[in-house]
């Protein structure tokens, strides 16, 4: 059987993506009701990070340890990958070793090379262009909040970076119109590729994409590896932070969701992430609930 790999959303089909959701909320239910079943016994993720993380480490390593196995973390910083030793033998290296690698990187080109030499299912724990694993979350708290999301409209607003992409494989996936909007000159690069099959909208009108909208989503202005060009995007990017105002363009019943790390009063006005509508701290923790139901089907129900 050939290795499954989750590189981006497409990977899965929408089958396979409704059932990580539906077994995320079940292994949720069942921590919160004090099961930990041991479903990573003797099992080894290891986790290749190139670039910062909270959510993305933290769950990750909660879920393999609470699934009785183990996560390795491993920075380019203290590997010979920082050395200059290939991708292509780190991965085949890694790969005889654990049962699965997450990798965190820049260059999405990376991690699909890690995939290519890897006995083990690849993840992508984030690269410049794509973020799947936090639609699983993201979908996963929309599921639990308002029922299926599918014929739904969804609204980015902001950059059209890594999870914006990742919001444009969503819209095919599970079956939602997507409205995008951002300034002019930074669109989803993923559409410029052809987008999919899904009904996307592309403005640089934040208040014409909110209209009507079930769930607005945005995102920092400025992603890592963009540090430097912070400043001049805070000016070009001023009209497209999400607030109290934007939303009420929206339906009545809409959340509002931001991967998180935040910058408050710059994406996101402060009083939003704490209003009733904001739903990113159920969306940070389904990380851990997410990742353990991916896991589970790449590595413990395919052979793999
Ligand atoms: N949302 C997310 O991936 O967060 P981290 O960068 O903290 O992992
Ligand atoms: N777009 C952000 C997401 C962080 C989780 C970044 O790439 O930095």
């Amino acid at each position: 059987m050939s290795v499954r790999h989750f590189l981006t959303l497409l990977d899965l089909s929408p089958d396979e993506l409704n059932a990580v959701i539906r077994r995320a909320s079940e292994l949720k239910n069942l921590r919160n009701a004090g099961q930990r079943p041991l479903i990573f016994r003797n099992r080894v993720l290891a986790m290749v990070f190139a670039k910062s993380s909270t959510r993305t480490r933290m769950s990750f390593e909660t879920a393999m340890i609470e699934g009785g196995g183990g996560a390795i973390f491993l920075s380019p910083r203290d590997t010979q990958l920082g050395r200059g030793e290939p991708i292509a033998d780190s991965a085949r290296v890694l790969s005889r070793m654990c049962d699965a690698i997450m990798v965190r990187t820049f260059s999405h080109r990376d991690i699909e090379e890690f995939a290519e030499h890897s006995r083990v299912p690849v993840i992508n724990g984030l690269s410049d262009s794509f973020h799947p694993l936090q639609i699983l979350a993201d979908m996963q708290t929309y599921f639990e909040h308002r029922g299926d999301i599918a014929g739904r409209k969804v609204a980015w607003v902001g950059d059209g970076n890594n999870m914006c992409n990742s919001y444009i494989n969503a819209a095919q996936q599970f079956g939602f119109s997507l409205s995008v909007a951002t300034p002019a000159g930074y669109e989803p690069s993923s559409l410029a590729a052809g987008g999919g099959l899904a009904s996307i909208e592309l403005s640089n009108d934040p208040r014409e994409a909110v209209k009507g909208a079930d769930l607005v989503v945005t995102d920092v202005w400025a992603s890592m590896g963009q540090e430097q060009e912070s400043t001049r995007r805070h000016e070009i990017f001023r009209e497209f932070q999400v607030n109290s105002d934007l939303l009420r363009k929206a339906h009545p019943d809409v959340l509002f969701m931001h991967c998180l790390p935040a910058h408050r009063g710059e994406e996101v006005s402060a009083e939003l992430i704490d209003h009733p509508d904001s739903v990113v701290w159920d969306e940070a923790e389904n990380r851990l609930h997410a990742q353990k139901a991916l896991l589970e089907m790449l590595v413990c129900r395919s052979g793999n």
